[in-house]
Parts: C-alpha cells; structure tokens; sequence
C-alpha cells in the first residue's frame, strides 16, 4: 500500500490525508477521526448512569497481508509498542507471501442447562427425538434470522454429572455475535422443555466457548528472512519454535505467551466495537482444551522454513451492539475494507500471530526491553509533564543517562525548561 512508508513521523493532517486517499474516506468520516466524540445522548443510551468517555488511543497496523489482501487494521490499545511490534511482525511475514487463514464454519452454541435429573440417559433421549421440534421452536422465536439464511442447526446433549444434563443449541447467527438471538432461542425452548418433560431448567445462555467458530491462520517464513545483525536466522527460528515448546510445557510462560497474543487481538477487537470480554474468556479456554493451560500458537522450524500456526475460537461480529451505535467503528470497519465477519475474524487471528511472531523474535535475540525502551521513556516524558515539543528532548536525555525513572525525567525537563533546582 502507497504512502504508509515511515507514517508515524507524519504529522495528524497528513496521516488523515493518506487515508483519505487510498480509502476514499468521506469529509464526515475525516471528521469521526478527528474528533470521535460520543454525544451525551449516545452514550446514555449506551450504559447506565452515563457520566463520560474514556480515552485509549487508536492507530493503524501496517503491513498485513492475509490470503492476498492488504489490509490497515486500526487498533485501540494503551500499550506503547503494540502497535509497532504487530507491524514489525506482519512485514517479515508480508515478505514470506502474508498470512493463509482457515475457517471451517461459524456457528454460535448456547446450553440450557437441566438439574436434579433422574435420568440423564433418557433425557438425552427424548431431547434427541424432540430435535426437530426444539429447533423449530428456537427458529420461530427469532424469525429474522431465518429469513437472513441463518437460524438453528443442531442440538447437542452432553451429560455432565448423573443429575446434570446440557442441551446444547448451534446456531447459525449470519453477520451477528448472536447473544440476544441465542438467548431469546434458548429460553423459549427451557419453557419447552419445561412443560413437556417437567425438566428443572438451571439456566440457559449462550456459551462463549465457541468451538463451532474457529479461526486458523498461518504462516511460512524462510529463516534467512528473520536474520538480526547479532544472529543468524536459522539459530531465531529454532529460538522461536522453542519458545512454542516452552509455552506448550509451562502455564507460567504460556500466560504470557497468550497475554502477547491478546495484546493484538484485544486491541483490533475492541475497534471493531466488539465485545473483547467474549474473545477473552474463550480464547483462553480454548488454550486450556488439552487439560493444561498452553500457549495458543505454535510454530516448528521445516525445510528451512518458521512456520506458525495459530486457532482459537473468534466469534466476531460487522452489525449489533455497539457496533451500529458508536460512528468511529462504522469508520474502523470502512478502513477494513469489511467483506463479512468472517473477514474480520482472519484479520483479528492474523494479527495475534503477527503480534506473537513480533514478541518472539525480541525476546529470543536483543530481550524485549530494547525495542520498548523508546516509547516507554516516550510515556515517561509525558508523565511528568513534558509538552509534546519537549518529549523527544527528554528521551534523549534519558537515554543518555543511567537512571530511568521518574525523577530524572522531570530533572532533565527542568534542565530543558532552565529551571534551577533549590539545593536540599
Ligand atoms: C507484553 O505486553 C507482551 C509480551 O510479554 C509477550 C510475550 O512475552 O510473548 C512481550
């Protein structure tokens, strides 16, 4: 993509300018950029007891190319140096040929959970024979969804315990995260169940364990394109893929590991007005699936090539929620380019990898500090109460200096402003 070289040393208009042209960002749209104000009465139909916004900032990963396409994936995060290693990563995997994404099916499940059972097994039996009816039920609560193509598919039962029974609904939910469809579904066929077969209904919701809405993306990066001034790209890659190994073996490096992940995930999720929360707590289920918390990517060294792999559940929405409420996500999905969800969920995957791949590759050669180092003496400047124009003065300062902390910083600005301290 033309005009994105060394972007971050372009000032606001400009960066705005870039977008205007290559993705013919309307006046109005410049304006949600520019000032992306919630109204008073917006957000008050938003939540409860309204009061303010609160502020994260949101910029543009570069350099993703997935199943052939390039793509500015704007990202809402308060971490220095998310955004620059996401890029990072992406670029060595733009120059291996980008990122292959797989997603099989998007399906949504929600439970009606049933207890103090008598018998689990002829439970199971007649909600088997009653499938047909059940799913008609769920369908004809939320009629909608059948005339978009969606509506329900299946329904699963999973014995838990010899008096606790789960009926398990999947769902075709379209373009839609499908919590209301889901639960509004569920609960008119608890009622059912309910009257017909005297079931005692525990609860009913949907489940954001989504295993029926995978996402696969990977990657195949030649080792000499990994290559540091200090290390041969063969000896990172086999560095990398020993990390994969380690995040398999030890919960305490595979929380990190995923922490990373989700530092890319979180971010590109959160500006597409999606419930991050969801993706949280099933991406992290999802690691524990074989028993024992691991790290949710994988990568192996082949036939001189990294290659990296990573699945997990990302049941992601393009309309509902906020997503129709708040004007800088209809923006955020414009410079997408959005097909459909199921884009949005291999551009969310891509970038976990990305950020992962990032991660690694700092950790197993110069260790992470030294990438961070800039932007975090970059917020430390400002903490103390450096103006914008003042900021790189006292980063330089600082990285002249021994001691980071607080008190040089504000020393150095002082120095910067020729203030004279009192002697103590
Ligand atoms: C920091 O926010 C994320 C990392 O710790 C991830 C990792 O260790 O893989 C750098």
């Amino acid at each position: 993509m033309n005009g994105f070289s060394k972007y971050y040393q372009k000032d606001q208009a400009t960066r705005l300018e870039i977008l205007k042209q290559q993705k013919k960002l309307t006046k109005a749209e410049l304006e949600i950029l520019k000032d992306p104000q919630l109204n008073f009465e917006l957000g008050d139909t938003m939540i409860e007891n309204y009061l303010t916004q609160y502020q994260l900032p949101e910029g543009l990963a570069l350099n993703y190319v997935i199943d052939g396409k390039e793509y500015l994936i704007p990202m809402v995060t308060e971490e220095p140096s998310v955004i620059a290693a996401a890029s990072h990563g992406a670029s060595i995997v733009k120059r291996s040929g980008g990122f292959k994404s797989e997603l099989k099916e998007r399906l949504m499940i929600g439970q009606i959970v049933v207890e103090q059972v008598k018998d689990a097994k002829k439970l199971a039996r007649l909600v088997k024979d009653s499938q047909a009816e059940l799913l008609q039920l769920a369908n004809a609560a939320h009629p909608s969804i059948v005339k978009r193509g969606g509506g329900a598919r299946e329904i699963k039962v999973r014995i838990l315990a010899f008096d606790l029974v789960s009926i398990d609904l999947v769902v075709d939910v379209k373009e839609a995260m499908g919590a209301n469809m889901l639960n509004t579904m569920l609960e008119a066929c608890a009622d059912h169940l309910r009257s017909k077969f005297e079931a005692e209904i525990l609860i009913s919701i949907l489940s954001n364990y989504a295993t029926r809405c995978l996402v696969k993306v990977t990657c195949a990066i030649p080792v000499s394109e990994l290559t540091k001034k200090n290390m041969p790209g063969e000896k990172i890659a086999q560095k990398i893929a020993s990390a994969s190994r380690l995040a398999k073996l030890d919960p305490y490096r595979a929380t990190t590991h995923n922490k990373g992940i989700m530092n890319g995930i979180d971010a590109v999720v959160i500006a597409s007005g999606n419930d991050w929360r969801a993706i949280e707590a099933g991406a992290h289920a999802y690691a524990a699936r074989n028993g024992s918390y691991q790290g949710l990517s994988t990568w192996e060294v082949k036939d001189s090539k990294l290659i990296g792999s990573l699945e997990l559940p990302l049941p992601l929405a393009t309309v509902g929620g906020s997503i129709a409420i708040v004007p800088l996500v209809k923006v955020n999905q414009r410079l997408l380019d959005l097909q459909d969800a199921k884009e949005l969920e291999k551009i969310v995957a891509a970038v976990g990898l990305g950020q992962n791949l990032a991660a690694l590759h700092a950790l197993v050669t110069d260790g992470i500090q030294k990438g961070h180092m800039k932007l975090q003496l970059k917020s430390l400047a400002i903490a103390v109460g450096a103006r914008p124009e003042e900021v790189a003065a006292v980063v330089d300062g600082l990285l002249a200096r021994q001691a980071r902390d607080s008190a040089t910083a504000t020393q150095i600005l002082e120095e910067i402003r020729g203030i004279k301290r009192e002697e103590k």
